[in-house]
């Protein structure tokens, strides 16, 4: 295993006990309100439109929320995640509800070799994943080789320009201190809280993670026959990405308190397989 994805699997598996506990994340929900979707899910379900029967794939879907509400709008879905812990949550939290899902360990290159090819109608992914993986180009082409002719592409993810700024200053100044491009590497952090509201600190901090412009995603998706469907740009985010800087504006939404008009703070893409 690439030592990206070595040190990255230490600090998934290390936040998952912790996510599954958090009131934010709030997994007992799914289970007491059986209709009950995740923000996320709620925030895409008009943009998704009707995914009742469609073979659809979420790729590095960690504990399952969103999977599982992929799996309550009627969709068949298989959940993929290289974190055993992940999954394990993921699937307790599937069968509390009876709601069939497929969950699969697997390395995010791996998936086609792991699910096969030209079978999906959708691969949705967003919110925290393209942030982990070090090549823009391989990620589209595991896209494009998972889904069918005519299939789609789905991602809401964290805005790359977000992801470029500094941590909140004292002077409430945004700064632009990490890579927007992708840069070979990737850059290494050390963070002992998660991005959600838990006690203690994670045992794995480290992280190596990866920035892609908007140009890169855009056009490695091209480069492999996918055509771009829809684009948009939101200011909010659906995690305090900036602390204390953001407010909470609901639906599990975090904006920029002063001129949220700043700064793009996620996006929706859609692309289509030809
Ligand atoms: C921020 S979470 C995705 C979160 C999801 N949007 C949610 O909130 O439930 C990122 C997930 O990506 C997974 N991951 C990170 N790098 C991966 C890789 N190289 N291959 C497969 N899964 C990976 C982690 O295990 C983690 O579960």
């Amino acid at each position: 295993m690439d030592e990206y994805a070595f040190v990255n699997r230490a600090n998934w598996e290390s936040r998952v006990d912790h996510h599954v506990a958090s009131n934010d994340y709030g997994v007992q929900r799914f289970v007491d309100e059986p209709a009950r979707l995740s923000d996320v899910v709620t925030f895409d379900r008009s943009r998704l439109g009707d995914i009742s029967g469609k073979e659809v794939v979420h790729l590095q879907c960690h504990i399952g929320t969103d999977t599982l509400s992929l799996a309550r709008l009627g969709a068949r879905v298989t959940g993929l995640d290289f974190s055993p812990k992940a999954l394990a949550a993921a699937r307790s939290l599937a069968a509390a509800c009876e709601q069939p899902v497929r969950y699969v360990e697997s390395e995010l290159y791996e998936a086609p070799a792991v699910l096969g090819t030209n079978r999906f109608d959708l691969v949705y992914t967003g919110v925290g994943a393209l942030c982990w993986l070090p090549d823009i180009k391989r990620w589209a082409s595991v896209v494009a080789a998972l889904l069918r002719p005519g299939g789609r592409l789905f991602i809401r993810e964290t805005h790359p320009m977000l992801w470029a700024l500094d941590d909140p200053r004292p002077d409430s100044l945004l700064a632009v201190e990490y890579p927007y491009f992708e840069v070979a590497g990737g850059t290494r952090f050390s963070e002992a809280i998660s991005y959600v509201e838990h006690e203690g600190e994670i045992s794995h901090p480290e992280t190596i993670g990866f920035n892609h412009g908007l140009g890169e995603i855009i056009t490695a998706l091209m480069r492999v026959g996918m055509e771009l469907t829809a684009f948009e740009e939101h200011d909010s985010v659906p995690y305090r990405a900036l602390g204390d800087q953001m407010e909470d504006i609901g639906g599990g939404e975090f904006r920029l308190r002063d001129r949220p008009e700043r700064v793009a703070a996620s996006y929706t893409l859609q692309a289509v397989k030809h």
